[in-house]
């Protein structure tokens, strides 16, 4: 049994509550997931009970602290991240309200309208770096109050969903600056709540919590807690970072050189800035990073690998995606005119569009599973190299490289057809939980394992092989042109 320090990354993602633990050579001595399960009563509602993060995050600490290569009396930090933008209210006893509305909710369309009319959407940008998004935190707060008064009367606190499980680590109510942005409510320069706009929205400032940077304690394990997990009484807690920037620092993504895609449920294209950025007409998201005095901007796809879930999950339940991948790599590129549209939770960017719908354009019998597979392949990178050129002409230089990660990037025929269409070498980071990861990098960096995110980065990121553009590059170029008429083409047929 070693007693070497050791440090706890905590991530609430949207299918699991997860506890990764690790050394401080980034070494990971023991990681436990726990499900959840996510539910969605109506069109455009996705909703999770916090309760059930909390009980499933319970489960995975025990898990992992129960792992024979792990010392609990040697947890030295514990950083925290998850998914972001989710809308957790409670009342003046902390009880949970209503189920948690997710990131990934489309159901606020009318108070995104209601927001940008009210502020004008140039002002919002100048503010907050950010257009109303439907997914966002104030926007879904807003359709509390249009739709459930008699919760919205009763909010004493609002939280994110990472918070929610800080507050039942420690008794404290706070949040992490990346994670803030991703609200609405925060001002992108100053990094502290945008108080004016606020009081505009009539959301009270009390109901939020302070706002840290990721290297900052935010309060220590209580003695509830303890009792219920097995962790020791009293390891700080670190503010850490929503899930997309703590996944940045996992895969060492902290310079404007350094860009990151992630092929998670969602898909992202992430890019540091060291000064505060913005698309001025909001297209792309601009939040604060999780280092301190940092930044970033990203494009966010809302089914990147869900899509591919969703398909073998629908059509193909008993295949694994080893063979549904391997059928895939026996097509050509182009899938012989088949086109997907990834768009099966609506999308956020570049089409703000919570009513666009996915398909699959383009049918013939000569199509089989292998085509249909790799239309879905093509279709995620297509919308990735969407965001990357939104992020290009919002101004930001290219990037030196790219790193990718995610449970997608495992595949080396996706990375093949990802740099192929992007247009760029992808560096594959070998990171288990890349998120979970870089919460606890600044979690030790907080308490002293590591000097700065830069040196605990240095010491644990570890990228293996590159994926390169090859003879496709050109081809994909041509059809690439063809996938962006579809959304324009295909828009008004929602609405009808
Ligand atoms: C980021 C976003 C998603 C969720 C999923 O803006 O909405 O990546 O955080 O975990």
């Amino acid at each position: 049994m070693t007693s070497a320090p050791c440090i706890l990354g905590l991530d609430v993602s949207t299918t699991a509550s997860k506890a990764v633990c690790i050394d401080a050579e980034g070494s990971v001595l023991g990681q436990i997931a726990t499900d959840h399960t996510l539910s969605s009563p109506y069109p455009l509602w996705r909703e999770q009970a916090p309760e059930d993060w909390w009980r499933a995050m319970c489960k995975s600490i025990q898990g992992v602290l129960a792992l024979p290569s792990v010392d609990a009396k040697a947890v030295q930090a514990i950083g925290l991240t998850g998914q972001m933008h989710g809308l957790v209210i409670l009342d003046s006893d902390g009880k949970v309200l209503r189920p948690a509305m997710l990131w990934n909710d489309g159901r606020a369309g009318a108070q995104c309208e209601a927001i940008r009319a009210q502020i004008g959407l140039e002002r919002l940008v100048a503010i907050t770096g950010n257009d109303a998004f439907t997914g966002f935190t104030a926007p879904k707060l807003l359709w509390v109050r249009d739709h459930e008064p008699e919760n919205f009367d009763r909010i004493a606190q609002v939280l994110l969903p990472k918070d929610y499980i800080r507050w039942q680590l420690s008794g404290e109510y706070a949040a992490d600056k990346a994670g803030a942005g991703g609200t609405l409510m925060l001002d992108l320069a100053s990094r502290t709540w945008a108080s004016d706009l606020l009081k505009e929205l009539n959301i009270p400032e009390a109901w939020l919590p302070p706002t840290y940077e990721g290297t900052t304690t935010t309060g220590k394990v209580s003695h509830t807690c303890a009792s219920e997990t097995g962790l020791p009484e009293g390891v700080p807690i670190y503010a850490g970072g929503g899930d997309q920037a703590a996944q940045a620092v996992g895969v060492g993504a902290i310079h404007p050189s350094t860009w990151a895609v992630t092929l998670g449920t969602s898909g992202v294209v992430f890019a540091p800035c060291d000064h505060p950025r913005i698309d001025s007409l909001g297209r792309a998201h601009a939040f604060p990073h999780a280092l301190p005095e940092t930044w970033h901007m990203m494009g966010v796809m809302l089914s990147a690998a869900g899509s591919l879930q969703w398909y073998r999950d629908t059509f193909a339940g008993n295949t694994s995606y080893d063979k549904l991948l391997s059928e895939a790599a026996d097509v050509e590129p182009g899938s012989e005119g088949l086109f997907f549209s990834p768009y099966l939770s609506g999308e956020r960017t570049p089409h703000a569009d919570p009513l666009v719908r996915g398909s699959f354009i383009g049918l013939t019998s000569r199509h089989g599973r292998g085509h249909l597979t790799r239309a879905v392949l093509e279709g995620v990178a297509y919308g990735l190299r969407d965001n990357l050129l939104l992020l290009r002409a919002s101004g930001l230089p290219a990037p030196e490289r790219i790193r990718i990660s995610g449970g997608g990037a495992k595949s080396p025929l996706w990375r093949q057809i990802l740099a192929d269409i992007m247009g760029y070498p992808l560096n594959v980071v070998e990171v288990t939980e890349g998120a979970a990861m870089g919460a606890a990098l600044l979690a030790g960096t907080g308490s002293g394992i590591w000097s700065s995110v830069q040196e605990a980065c240095d010491a644990t990121v570890c990228t293996r092989e590159l994926s390169e553009p090859g003879k496709s590059e050109s081809k994909y170029l041509e059809l690439y042109e063809q996938f962006t008429g579809l959304y324009p083409r295909l828009k008004d047929f929602y609405y009808a």
